[in-house]
């Protein structure tokens, strides 16, 4: 066969297999854990978050990953696993991110549990849309995204997204979100 020299690195097909139940990749290259204490200026009860973490810093959330080359063509993926819990009235969550190439999208299709996509723009717009098992949630380009736990069991969700997308924490961490997810009185409320 004639190859043009890719721009884009040639690999092997590979298979990998999760646990979708557990909501873990089997044998995973990488295994991201975000505890409480990793969470600090993200609620806004920070005595609720101090006092969770001096109660044995649970963990929040997990994200398995077997990485493929991080380029333009190659597609990254992972499933996350976020804990069931609140931080005061706050329904546990992820930090959240924009795209370090911020014109990628990404699509989340949620597995098990039930939540929250919070998205914002960097000039304010605020949107979320329900997770539930079945439901895929479209991350258009240009959006930071954090998801929300707002149930009694994991989170589950299996994302996939362009391999030159990065993660952009910092200016989320800045900023924040508009909206927060908070449960009063058994029901869920966004705010
Ligand atoms: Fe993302």
């Amino acid at each position: 066969m004639n190859f043009i020299k890719p721009a884009t690195t040639f690999i092997q097909p590979f298979a990998v297999s999760f646990n979708l139940v557990e909501g873990i990749m089997l044998n995973p290259k990488s295994h991201l854990v975000r505890r409480a204490g990793d969470m600090k200026g993200h609620y806004r009860d920070h005595e609720a978050l101090a006092a969770l973490i001096a109660a044995g810093n649970p963990t929040h959330y997990e994200v398995f990953e077997t990485p493929v080359p991080h380029e333009y063509g190659h597609l990254m993926y992972c499933i996350s696993k976020l804990h069931p819990g609140l931080v005061g009235e706050e329904w546990f969550m992820t930090k959240g991110h924009y795209h370090t190439a911020i014109n990628t999208g990404e699509i989340y299709l949620a597995l098990r549990g039930e939540g929250l996509m919070m998205m914002k723009t960097p000039d304010g717009q605020c949107r979320h849309e329900r997770f539930e098992p079945g439901r895929m949630v479209y991350v258009p380009p240009y959006w930071g995204h954090r998801s929300i736990n707002t149930g009694r069991e994991p989170l589950i969700s299996f994302c996939v997204y362009p391999g030159d997308a990065g993660h952009n924490y910092g200016d989320i961490e800045k900023e924040g979100f508009p909206r927060r997810a908070f449960c009063r009185n058994g029901a869920t409320v966004v705010e």
